[in-house]
């Protein structure tokens, strides 16, 4: 897995902070602001984005995935994710899943205060059902059904 520096940390922390500020969190006023890098440098932001409709609430981390593989950088490095919570907040379940569709990489929570906590997408969702599930069940079985 590649490693981010601090150099890179503290750009993508920054990145968060700032799309964070964008979140429309009307009904939840729970802010949240994501970044990712990707291997070629590039960093992609994206902010919670809440609806009327409550359900149609999207994450950040979610959008800044959708920012990078829209710009078309699928190799991802590294997110960050910012959060009013302390200690700061882990992504939510289904944002797990989508970060362990591109991989295994760090994940960097930080909070407002300036706690940082370190993690990975392997360490958020051990035994992930991914990319990898499905290539090893078609070795297995390419494609009986018609
Ligand atoms: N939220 C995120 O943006 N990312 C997460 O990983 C957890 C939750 C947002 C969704 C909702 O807008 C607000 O935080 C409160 O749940």
């Amino acid at each position: 897995m590649m490693r981010m520096n601090q150099q890179q940390i503290d750009e993508l922390v920054e990145a968060a902070i700032e799309v964070r500020n964008r979140a429309h969190a009307p009904y939840s006023g729970y802010l949240v602001g994501a970044a990712v890098l990707t291997t070629d440098g590039r960093v992609f932001t994206g902010c919670n984005v809440e609806n009327a409709s409550y359900g149609l609430s999207v994450c950040a981390e979610r959008h800044a995935v959708a920012a990078a593989v829209a710009a078309g950088c699928r190799d991802l490095a590294g997110v960050a994710v910012v959060t009013q919570s302390d200690p700061p907040a882990a992504p939510c379940g289904a944002c797990r899943q989508v970060l362990a569709e591109f991989g295994d990489f760090p994940v960097i929570l930080a909070g407002l205060g300036g706690v940082r906590e370190s993690t990975t997408v392997r360490a958020l969702l051990p035994l992930a059902f991914d990319p990898a599930t499905l290539a090893a069940a078609s070795e297995e079985d390419p494609g009986s059904n018609p």
